[in-house]
């Protein structure tokens, strides 16, 4: 089990993980912007088989979580559990304050994770995501105190 830095050479992989758990993926161009800026980009490894990956966005004493996404294959299995986990601590070592993120109000796996890990909302961006079901989607924004 390996978690390291994410490279323009995982971009295929992470990609396909991508364009099949979320029904509105990150682009490849969005992918590789993030890799060319001060986020931290890291994948998440076992036995060579890429399995999962987070993005973060540091913002003075503020990280905010754009992306963590594991595997269909290999969810509900405490990975994304251990992957928020390493963000966490990897943004206490930065020394931020508090990471933030926004969340689909639909998406009850992801806030189960970020409620489980200490997560609580603290606002909500009316019609903040498009949505095939209903037009437009809720974000729910969620402040964790590192
Ligand atoms: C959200 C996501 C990262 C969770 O990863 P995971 O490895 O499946 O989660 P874990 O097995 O570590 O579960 C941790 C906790 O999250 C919650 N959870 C995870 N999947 C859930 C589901 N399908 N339904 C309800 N709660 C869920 C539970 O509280 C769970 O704890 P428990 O297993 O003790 O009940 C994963 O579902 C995923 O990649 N989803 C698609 C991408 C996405 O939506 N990312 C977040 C927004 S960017």
């Amino acid at each position: 089990m390996q978690l390291r830095g994410m490279s323009l050479a995982d971009v295929d992989a992470v990609m396909r993980i991508e364009q099949h758990v979320h029904a509105y993926p990150w682009t490849r161009g969005n992918l590789t912007d993030a890799l060319n800026s001060d986020c931290v980009c890291k994948v998440y490894e076992v036995g060579g088989e890429l399995l999962g990956y987070f993005i973060l966005m540091p913002a003075v004493d503020e990280m905010q979580l754009l992306d963590i996404s594991i595997a269909a294959a290999h969810q509900r299995k405490g990975l994304g559990r251990k992957l928020l986990g390493e963000a966490m601590e990897m943004a206490r070592g930065m020394n931020m304050r508090r990471m933030l993120l926004e969340v689909r109000s639909s998406n009850t796996a992801a806030l189960g994770l970020y409620r489980a890990a200490g997560f609580r909302e603290i606002g909500l961006r009316r019609g903040y995501y498009p949505s095939a079901a209903n037009g437009r989607e809720d974000a729910i924004v969620m402040e964790c105190v590192l």
